[in-house]
């Protein structure tokens, strides 16, 4: 009966038609009158700018050879419509959209199995409910169209639906879903993919989708979901096969119930907040025979080793990504049985495991990325094993960040013909680098910084001819810059800084560097030796950083060509040289300067507005004059450095102008130039300060009351100019201050109070060599975190406090710290200085300076006897009470200042025997107890000179 009724229609369509009975299948019938009406109709509501629908034309009347239209070869109905938009990745995609609306036309499509229309821009309009009618639909797509709104529940009537897609990627687009009951009836779906819309408030959704009896393929990631069942053990769904819940907010322990899914071939739960614990009885991965795809990064099984067990057993393994999930115990080394592995990403764990050889043996890898962990060994007979594979397919390979990695990278390592990414970054790699590596014509980015590899560039680095990011700083590299360098003719970003390299660096060493952006090549002995004068480099450069290379004596012209600098660090380069007047005027965006240690002549212009906001500058250690101009003040810096340089005049026109905002200026250092007046009471508009330093210049007059209000000033440095007036309290009361720093002036008047409140910050205060008389007050003990005091060459009096113990460094109860006062911008990390007198000698301290404690009394007139708390202070190093009018024997306790170095007793009254107990301070190598009227012999001391 059926294969006569085709017969018939055949019949009917060939006398309709007689003229398409010529063409391929001559056996087919033509499309449906009344569908292809339809067809034009539902074309006629669309948007098809690229025409991709000009083949649905009335002058082709058979719509079944329309393009994305398939027929039934024997009734003519049209069964499916492939109208699927171009990839979204594609560059012209937005030309290729369908767009505008979905007629209705399309219900006559009565046969319609197949309906694709995804990736197009149904421009956020709702999922047309009619869509619900079309009740012989089997496959369903409407995924990344720009459908907004509520899933239409007439939907779940396409009760013949094997496939459903209706996701949006992985973004969350906001749709709610507040149930997915109506999902419920699709008994025969395979295939089902809600990503991006918002589940939360569905909360059947594991009700709903585990009972669908042939699910094979679930996609809801990106979902927003927060509820899932964990202590099930199974559950019905156990025919899927592809699972992907990632990106999900479940923040729960790993559900028990997904290791019971025996059929899972992939596995996505990346970023689903999932932990442990999972008892060891539910046994992991152990029974999942098929499984290819493991992705769980970004959870945390910290605590549950159990939820990878298995794991290692399932020897199907193709893809395994299990980065950033806080696990430490050994895995790789169980998987050298898993020969059909392509990925593994164990990155950003705790993993402490010895690297295993056997892992060079997975000689299908492709992908191996074991940054940011703990491994430990050496790396030369791993990655020699992969060098000996057959046909090695490596293409990215990266270890870097295990931090006692070692070994030398293999001679053979031009044999991983495929490699794209190498890195073994700080890590202890050392040897030298091979010449083969200039056999990996396809890497595009070698990073071996922060190691130990030394020898020469090999000549054969300019065969990388695909690479784009060589980074190979802090090594040992020496010897020169191979001329071939020249041709690395992709190569974006270059950075060879702290090496060793020297000799001569040429224009053909640029040759084709066309693509370079950034050249970071400071702290080696380069010498740029140019044929021509005027050289035009092939590149335009973002970041050029040339630090102790050899540019001058003349100003390097040639920086002019780069207009685009946002880094530009010539500093210790041997210019000497006016500077030209071009410079200032080149550029419009350079955050970073760095022109110091040159002997650079000029004044500073008020155009320094080449800078953009928030620059960090340092013109220091040159021979700049005139003044700190007043639009400098434009250029919005947050570190100014112009120390030893020649400035002169005052400081009235760069510190008080008014501004709307706050200036961000967080570093000044303007110490050793010759300004002079008074410094001005201006510091209200610049709040951010945090290091002042204005040592060695020739200020006069008070310290501004206006300083009170910075707030977060923590080093005070005005060492060495001619301040007078007396010492401010809100200085010493101060909560943020670090360092106070004002020997060498006139300061007159007593020590201030301090007033009742918190302990403060204060680790460092000099007021050595000014006019301080009075007492020192008992609150002064409230400076609980003082490392180094020195209040030497005063007129101090009275006896000396006792209450040292309270200071908790230098009493020995906590350890001292470093003076790191603001760290890492651009690298710059700022220390605190200071100047120390020690030993009858200056020292200028910073980087050890937080080891540095020391208490300096000198040259005063305190009277009395040694209080025995002083001798409490476990942590002291050097102590000098000299020059005063000490009484009384030295306190027997001295043997418990076990970490002194230096001991100035000299020039006082003192009497007596000198303590057996010195014999303890085994680490003193300097005593100066003359000047007294001690008698005795000096104890014998391991360290002690003669
Ligand atoms: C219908 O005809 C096309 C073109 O000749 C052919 O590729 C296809 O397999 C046929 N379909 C059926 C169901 O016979
Ligand atoms: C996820 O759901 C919560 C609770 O309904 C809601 O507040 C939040 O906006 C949703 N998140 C997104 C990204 O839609
Ligand atoms: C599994 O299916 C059975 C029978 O349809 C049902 O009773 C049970 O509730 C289902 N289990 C779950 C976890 O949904
Ligand atoms: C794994 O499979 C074995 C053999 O089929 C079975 O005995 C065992 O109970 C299963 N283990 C788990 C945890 O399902
Ligand atoms: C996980 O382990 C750590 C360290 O062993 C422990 O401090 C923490 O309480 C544990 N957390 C859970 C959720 O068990």
């Amino acid at each position: 009966m059926k294969s006569f009724k085709h017969l018939w229609l055949l019949i009917i369509a060939s006398s309709l038609c007689a003229s398409c009975l010529c063409d391929d299948n001559p056996g087919r019938v033509l499309c449906i009158d009344d569908e292809r009406v339809a067809l034009l109709q539902f074309k006629h509501d669309l948007i098809d700018d690229a025409n991709r629908l000009s083949s649905w034309s009335s002058s082709n009347i058979d719509c079944c050879t329309w393009d994305g239209i398939v027929c039934d070869n024997f009734t003519g109905h049209v069964q499916e419509l492939h109208l699927r938009g171009p990839d979204p990745e594609r560059d012209d995609a937005s030309t290729q959209l369908l767009r505008g609306n979905i007629n209705r036309s399309l219900l006559l499509l009565k046969q319609l199995k197949y309906l694709d229309l995804s990736c197009n821009d149904f421009g956020v309009t709702q999922i047309p409910s009619f869509i619900g009618s079309l009740r012989n639909l089997r496959y369903l797509n409407l995924s990344m169209s720009q459908f907004f709104g509520e899933v239409p529940h007439q939907l779940g009537n396409l009760s013949m639906l094997v496939v459903l897609d209706l996701g949006n990627g992985p973004w969350l687009s906001n749709v709610p879903m507040n149930s997915m009951h109506w999902l419920s009836s699709l008994r025969l779906l395979k295939f089902l993919d809600l990503s991006g819309y918002d589940l939360n408030s569905a909360t059947d959704w594991f009700q709903v989708v585990s009972n669908l009896p042939s699910l094979v393929e679930l996609h809801l990631p990106s979902s927003n979901l927060t509820q899932i069942p964990n202590q099930l053990s199974k559950v019905n769904f156990t025919s899927l096969t592809v699972l992907d819940l990632s990106y999900n907010i479940f923040d729960t322990m790993m559900p028990w119930w997904i290791f019971s899914l025996g059929k899972l071939v992939s596995l996505d739960l990346t970023r689903c907040l999932f932990h442990g614990p999972v008892p060891s009885r539910v046994g992991g991965f152990q029974n999942m025979t098929d499984l290819k795809v493991v992705h769980v990064s970004e959870n945390d099984f910290m605590n549950s080793t159990s939820v990878l067990s298995g794991l290692l057993s399932v020897t199907s393994l193709v893809s395994l990504d299990i980065s950033t999930c806080s696990i430490s115990t050994p895995i790789l080394g169980g998987l050298q049985n898993t020969t059909s592995l392509v990925s593994i990403d164990l990155s950003q764990n705790f993993i402490n495991e010895t690297l295993p050889n056997s892992v060079g043996n997975l000689c299908n890898l492709r992908h191996l990325d074991l940054r940011s962990n703990n491994f430990t060994g050496s790396v030369s007979k791993l990655l020699n094993n992969f060098c000996e594979c057959n046909s090695p397919k490596l293409d990215y390979l990266a270890f870097s960040a295990n931090s006692l990695l070692w070994g030398r990278i293999p001679d053979k390592i031009g044999q991983l013909g495929n490699l794209v990414t190498f890195d073994l970054a700080f890590n202890s790699i050392s040897g030298t680098i091979p010449n083969s590596l200039g056999k990996l014509s396809s890497l595009k980015e070698l990073m071996l910084n922060v190691n130990l590899i030394s020898g020469t560039l090999p000549d054969t680095i300019g065969n990388l001819t695909s690479l784009e990011k060589l980074e190979i700083s802090f090594n040992k590299l020496s010897g020169s810059l191979p001329k071939s360098f020249g041709k690395l003719r992709n190569l974006i970003y270059m950075s060879v800084h702290h090496n060793l390299l020297t000799g001569d660096v040429a224009e053909d060493h640029f040759a084709n560097l066309t693509a370079l952006t950034s050249i970071r090549a400071e702290a080696n002995r380069l010498t740029l030796n140019l044929g021509v004068k005027s050289w035009t480099p092939p590149f335009k450069l973002d970041v050029l950083r040339l630090g102790s290379w050899n540019l001058g004596p003349q100003f390097p012209s040639w920086i002019r060509s780069q207009g685009n600098l946002t880094e530009l660090d010539i500093s210790n380069t041997g210019i000497s040289d006016i500077m030209p007047s071009w410079f200032w005027s080149s550029y419009s965006d350079v955050i970073f300067l760095n022109i110091s240690h040159n002997s650079i002549r000029g004044t500073l212009v008020e155009e320094l507005s080449i800078l953009a906001p928030n620059a960090v500058v340092d013109l220091s250690n040159n021979r700049f004059e005139g003044p700190l101009p007043g639009k400098f003040n434009d250029a919005d810096f947050v570190l100014l450095d112009a120390s030893y340089n020649h400035l002169s005049g005052s400081l009235e026109e760069f510190l008080c102008p008014r501004f709307e905002r706050d200036r961000p200026l967080i570093f000044l250092d303007l110490a050793n130039n010759n300004l002079s007046g008074v410094i001005p009471d201006c510091w209200m508009n610049w709040q951010a300060l945090s290091v002042i330093n204005f040592e060695n210049n020739n200020f006069s007059g008070e310290i501004p009351q206006s300083a009170e209000t910075l707030s977060s000033i923590q080093s005070f440095n005005i060492r060495k100019n001619n301040l007078s007036g007396k010492l401010p309290a809100f200085l010493l009361n101060s909560k943020s201050l670090e360092i106070i720093e004002l020997a060498e002036n006139k300061l007159t008047g007593s020590i201030p109070l301090l007033i009742d409140g918190e302990e403060t910050k204060l680790k460092l205060l000099s007021l050595r060599s000014n006019m301080l008389a009075g007492e020192i007050p008992e609150e002064f003990c409230r400076l609980t975190s003082i490392q180094i005091l020195d209040l030497a060459y005063n007129n101090l009096s009275g006896t000396l406090p006792t209450c040292f113990y309270n200071f908790s460094i230098i009493s020995g109860r906590q350890p001292s710290n470093a003076f790191v006062l603001y760290d890492v911008l651009f690298q710059v990390q700022i220390l605190g200085s200071a100047l120390l007198v020690t030993k009858g000698r200056e020292f200028e301290y910073r980087s050890i300076l937080g080891l540095v404690t020391t208490l300096d009394l000198s040259s005063n007139k305190f009277s009395g006897p040694i209080p025995k708390e002083l001798m409490g202070l476990a942590g002291l190093r050097w102590l000098n009470l000299s020059g005063n009018h000490l009484t009384g024997r030295i306190p027997e306790e001295i043997g418990k200042m076990t970490s002194l170095e230096s001991l100035d007793l000299s020039l006082n009254q003192l009497e007596g025997k000198i303590p057996w107990s010195m014999s303890r301070l085994t680490t003193l190598n300097w005593l100066n107890l003359s000047s007294n009227k001690l008698t005795g012999e000096i104890p014998t001391s391991t360290q002690l000179p003669t």
